[in-house]
């Protein structure tokens, strides 16, 4: 599995356990990525107003086989962020209406509904899901216990970012709906990390990212809107929409495509991530996944903290783990200082965190060179 670290860009001196945060865009698809942008240049006019929208459907189609939807439910945004945001600013919302999440959710969005809560007068409640996360029983317990019958939307990753949780959201998106509460679905780290069907969960809202698992470059994501809702969610930034050249095919589509000039060359390189995930990695994800089932344990023992979960299903290809309470504030950049060891080292719930991603590039001997080093100051 490891010649295959050729294929991508990443500086080979360094250990990079952190597939995660950003992703890692492979040769093959950074180029295609490039050769949009140069066909783009050659002819900025015919390509902006003709060819791109031909080029935008077939990378709504590929990707919405992909992560099972229809190709005119998917829109492409820069980032998860942008994609969330998005929905939050469309919900219609009274006083006290309540927004529920769990304490697992991802900063920086945690923050956006913070933000827009202030203005729209929402209460926003931060569910807590106690850990070692156990069953899927008792986790939906703790889950449910936010609900009331002030509850209009819930907003939960399919798997979580600090804590690097897959958690099991088919549930609570079906329960969710028998009591009409909506569903936005923050699956970040999901395409091309666990198989996903969007129709098959149901929810109303899904946010991804194609730049994490999926390989694509930067600035690659998308929003799946059920349709259903497509009256009614607009896209912040309004511009030329239905008055401009996109010929549709939907009111929905056409609003969003266009949102002032901007370089769409990464959202039109998600069909050669595609290929390349199929090609390359899908065979050893059980390699990947296998390697994470066995670091679950290698932390416990060389760290001497319990775990966040008891392991099994709640991992796929990333695990979180706390650092013993002595670990000094700057021991990430010790550690690559020491070791050129890329690995997010993070605080969560108050608790210092070590999270490792392992990545069709990476392999046993990453996980025992990282294990090592942190014998050595543990
Ligand atoms: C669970 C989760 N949601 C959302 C995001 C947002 O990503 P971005 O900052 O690219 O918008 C991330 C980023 O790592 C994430 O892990």
């Amino acid at each position: 599995m490891n010649q295959i670290k050729n294929k991508f860009l990443l500086n080979p001196d360094m250990t990079y356990l952190n597939h995660g945060s950003f992703g890692a865009c492979p040769k093959p698809v950074f180029e295609d990525y490039q050769n949009w942008q140069k066909k783009l240049e050659f002819h900025p006019a015919h390509f902006l107003t003709e060819t791109l929208y031909k080029t935008l459907y077939e990378s709504r189609r590929s990707l919405s086989e992909f992560v099972g939807c229809d190709e005119d439910e998917i829109i492409f945004f820069q980032n998860p962020t942008t994609a969330v945001t998005n929905i939050i600013h469309n919900l219609n919302v009274k006083h006290n209406d309540e927004i529920l999440m769990t304490n697992h959710e991802y900063g920086a969005l945690v923050r956006a509904w913070l933000v827009w809560a202030k203005k729209s007068g929402a209460k926003i409640v931060q569910q807590e899901i106690s850990t070692p996360v156990s069953t899927e029983e008792k986790f939906m317990d703790d889950f449910w216990k936010g609900v009331t019958s002030r509850t209009k939307v819930i907003f939960i990753s399919q798997i979580t970012s600090s804590t690097g949780l897959i958690f099991p959201i088919a549930s609570i998106i079906k329960m969710a709906k028998e009591k009409g509460i909506l569903t936005i679905v923050d699956g970040a780290h999901v395409p091309a990390h666990i198989p996903l069907d969007i129709h098959k969960l149901g929810c109303d809202f899904y946010a991804g990212a194609c730049h994490k698992w999926l390989c694509g470059p930067k600035g690659a994501s998308f929003l799946f809107v059920k349709k259903e809702h497509q009256d009614w969610i607009k896209p912040l930034i309004v511009s030329w929409g239905n008055s401009g050249d996109d010929p549709g095919p939907s009111e929905f589509l056409t609003e969003f495509n266009w949102q002032g000039t901007r370089d769409m060359s990464s959202f039109l390189a998600i069909p050669a991530a595609i290929k390349f995930y199929v090609d390359e990695i899908k065979s050893h994800q059980e390699t990947c996944r296998n390697i994470i089932q066995t670091v679950y344990y290698d932390f416990q023992n060389v760290l001497k903290t319990d775990p966040i979960s008891t392991g099994g299903n709640w991992l796929g290809q990333m695990v979180s783990h706390p650092l013993p309470k002595r670990t000094p504030k700057n021991f990430k950049k010790k550690l690559w200082d020491d070791t050129k060891i890329e690995i997010p080292i993070f605080t969560w719930n108050e608790t210092q965190f070590i999270r490792i991603s392992i990545q069709v590039y990476n392999s046993q001997k990453d996980v025992d060179f990282l294990m090592s080093a942190l014998r050595s100051y543990f």
